[in-house]
């Protein structure tokens, strides 16, 4: 038997054999398509490289934008990271250890990503344990809602916090950074409005802020962030020409999060530019990216329209989040690059592992066939639990003794996938080696560069969203 599988050098495994077989894609069918217009995506991919700009691609203005993701890895003059940037970051995390809270304030992708990054290496714990942070400040997220009563939460969280200093004779530090790329979305103003109000109003709390926005924006008046970083003489970073939101997590919009938790900013672009070193060079049949965008996008023409994102661990649970905007802001397009109505575009639907087997799996098993459920395994959990029986005379829990929980976790894996397999529904699976900023700079990029693979081979704008301006016009005349 032919085993469908791409094994990326540094471990990283993309096993599509679930894509394949009865019912499914047959390896003729997809040979071919890699032939023809996976070598068109191939080429087109190269060029976006090479000139950093994608086909028909022009900015919300209507004019041409480069699009200088696949030059995030790479740290030299001229690309979104620079020495100098990179060094400034790191400063910046080490001037941040004199902080107690840091409270990044954005939406969409000027958040997802640093969630992403904020739940897989600081997690649960981060803001409870001081081993944990070692030295590292606390840190909290809003502005990505327009919620209330989640404001005042996190604003009585902080008010709280600032009266144990008080107690102990000392300031509250707190460093605000709202991250806009425009520096006008509403929801990460308003935040950081109410926020800078009540904080800069507190005795106890010394409040200090730092701008992550578009530096190049004329004229000044058009960019308040920015605007208010040079009357204050706040700290600022830059998002550049050429980055978009969804796009942007390996350079400073996202990098700031690296730098709050004290972690590893190279390896994260180290292992970013490993996976675009391999998919480059590599044949376009052992290309993961390639193959796993081409695989969903034949998917699609059978009518699998539905993409369920599925990590088998807590921590990974915001990189689906992260992949719901990735996937749904970039593939779902009412027009192809030649104007013709096409409607494109996967339903993205987050779902973690074990627990959504227990919520989704019953409609992902028995309801329509109109999805590919894509799981993500980390083969070797940091931690370990193994359970010991407490209750040796109920014989119920014999069966417990001794049970390693990520054995467990894995036979739950195993099994969905068999069950989804057995019924001849599309299903494929990553595994990482581990979970660290090698491997998650890997994946991310991986995911981010299929998009721009799914996004020739469907032949739409895979980095505009002109869809989610009919609402903000909307919302706009109501407030
Ligand atoms: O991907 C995108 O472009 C959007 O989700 C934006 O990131 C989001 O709307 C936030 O925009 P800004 O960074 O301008 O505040």
């Amino acid at each position: 038997m032919v085993d469908y599988r791409i094994v990326v050098p540094s471990g990283i495994v993309f096993d599509f054999n679930n894509m394949m077989g009865a019912g499914r894609l047959q390896p003729q069918e997809v040979e071919q398509a890699l032939q023809q217009q996976g070598a068109v995506a191939e080429k087109a991919v190269c060029e976006l490289r090479r000139s950093g700009f994608a086909k028909k691609h022009l900015s919300k203005d209507g004019t041409p934008e480069h699009v200088y993701f696949p030059r995030m890895p790479y740290i030299a003059d001229g690309n979104p990271n620079t020495e100098q940037s990179i060094i400034k970051l790191m400063r910046y995390s080490k001037h941040l250890r004199s902080k107690d809270v840091v409270i990044f304030l954005g939406v969409g992708g000027s958040y997802l990503g640093n969630k992403v990054l904020f739940d897989a290496f600081g997690g649960y714990h981060w803001n409870t344990s001081a081993t944990l942070r070692q030295g590292q400040p606390c840190i909290y997220f809003s502005g990505n809602n327009l919620d209330p009563v989640d404001c005042n939460s996190l604003l009585f969280k902080m008010r709280r916090m600032a009266g144990v200093s008080a107690q102990e004779g000392k300031k509250l530090k707190i460093m605000l950074v709202p991250i806009s790329k425009s520096g006008t979305t509403l929801e990460t103003i308003s935040a950081f409005t109410y926020f800078y109000a009540n904080l800069s109003q507190n005795a106890d709390i010394d409040l200090d802020c730092t701008v992550v926005t578009d530096l190049q924006a004329a004229p000044i008046e058009s960019a308040p962030l920015l605007q208010l970083a040079e009357k204050f003489g706040w700290e600022r970073f830059d998002i550049k020409e050429g980055i978009g939101g969804r796009f942007s997590i390996m350079t400073d919009p996202g990098l700031v999060t690296m730098a709050a938790l004290g972690g590893d900013i190279e390896e994260f672009l180290r292992g970013a530019r490993d996976m675009d070193i391999y998919c480059r060079q590599a044949e376009l049949a052992e290309n993961p990216a390639l193959l796993n965008a081409l695989l969903k996008f034949m998917a699609y023409g059978r009518g699998r329209d539905i993409e369920v994102f599925m990590p088998y661990s807590m921590r990974l649970k915001s990189l689906s989040e992260w992949y719901v905007q990735l996937l749904a802001e970039s593939l779902g397009k009412r027009c192809n690059r030649e104007g013709e109505v096409v409607y494109y575009g996967r339903t993205p639907i987050v779902a973690v592992g074990t627990t959504d087997m227990h919520a989704q799996t019953q409609q992902h098993q028995d309801g329509r066939l109109n999805k590919v459920v894509q799981f993500l395994e980390v083969a070797n959990p940091e931690e370990e639990a193994i359970l010991h029986n407490p209750f040796a005379d109920v014989p119920f829990f014999d069966k417990y003794e001794g049970m390693d929980m990520a054995k467990a976790l894995k036979a739950a894996l195993n099994a969905n996938e068999a069950a989804l397999t057995g019924d001849n529904r599309y299903n494929a699976r990553f595994t990482l080696p581990k979970l660290n900023e090698y491997y998650l700079g890997q994946l991310m990029y991986f995911l981010m560069l299929t998009i721009a693979y799914e996004g020739e081979l469907a032949d739409v704008d895979a980095f505009d969203q002109p869809g989610v301006e009919v609402y903000k016009k909307l919302m706009k005349a109501q407030l």
